[in-house]
């Protein structure tokens, strides 16, 4: 047998961001792997947790629901002892948890470009720091990011939003060499447009809609199914020897 495993059997896996989009299939993609999740959300959307817990449990894996609010380190920290305390350990951590406000350049707001960093860029490192120092007690894991092809290309409206995912970018070639030795791989994938709730409105916009099609070779608009793919193959034995990497999910976006 050569080709190496992409199941997550007996892994633990912790999802920032999992009541909708990305995060919710990325939840369920690891359950199907195999995985038991600790799917996390805002505390006052809690509840938006059920449907994802509900179909984690249904694949006869175990659904921890905890509440998280990037970028407070109590709580952070909270959820890290919980799920460590009621789990066992951490594995695997996806920061997938993301916002954006888009504005034109010159209409933002210090408060648009603080709100925009807080939770992409220092909540995912203080949400990375602290799960590494578990994984460091338990002989390793992996990291995966999502950040966007913002993080490699430009977009109108994006001016915070692209600093923030080009941080992280770069940030993961860092964690990926700082613990390296621990081994905790750190990697990133960098979607496309994906129809998702933060998108709708963009996608709503027939004008907006048309241009991001017309820069996509493979023609159409990605789904949260699109993105599971690359993150579970980047959290599972297949990709122990790949670290500081971006994979782009991005239907040919970058490759023009
Ligand atoms: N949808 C896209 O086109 C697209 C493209 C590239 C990258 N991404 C990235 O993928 C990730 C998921 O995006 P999505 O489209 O699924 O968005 P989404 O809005 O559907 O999901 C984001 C989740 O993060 C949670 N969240 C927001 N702020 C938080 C905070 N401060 N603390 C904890 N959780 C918080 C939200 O409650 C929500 O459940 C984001 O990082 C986003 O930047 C999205």
């Amino acid at each position: 047998m050569v080709l190496p495993s992409m199941r997550l059997d007996e892994k633990v896996v912790v999802i920032t961001g999992a009541g909708s989009g990305i995060g919710k299939a990325v939840a369920i993609a690891a359950a199907e792997a195999g995985a038991d999740c600790v799917p996390c959300e805002l505390p006052g959307k809690i509840s938006d947790l059920d449907d994802v817990c509900w179909q984690i449990e249904n694949l006869g894996q175990r659904a921890l629901p905890l509440p998280l609010s990037l970028p407070d380190l109590d709580s952070i920290d909270a959820m890290v002892d919980q799920a460590s305390k009621e789990m066992g350990r951490i594995d695997i951590l996806v920061n997938n948890a993301g916002i954006n406000i888009p504005r034109d350049a010159l209409e933002v707001s210090e408060e648009d470009w603080d709100s925009v960093m807080d939770v992409n860029l220092k909540g995912l490192f203080f949400m990375s720091q602290r799960a590494a120092r578990r994984m460091m007690t338990n002989g390793g894991g992996k990291i995966v990011n999502i950040a966007s092809q913002n993080g490699v290309i430009g977009y109108y409206k994006r001016a915070a939003y692209c600093s923030s995912k080009a941080g992280v970018v770069n940030l993961t070639r860092v964690l990926a060499l700082e613990w390296a030795d621990h081994q905790i791989n750190v990697n990133t994938v960098g979607p496309t447009f994906i129809l998702t709730p933060l998108t709708q409105s963009t996608f709503d916009d027939p004008v907006l809609r048309e241009d991001l099609l017309s820069r996509i070779p493979l023609g159409r608009v990605g789904q949260p199914e699109d993105v599971v793919g690359a993150v579970v193959f980047l959290a599972s034995p297949a990709a122990d020897l790949i670290t500081g990497h971006t994979l782009l999910v991005d239907g040919g976006w970058t490759a023009v």
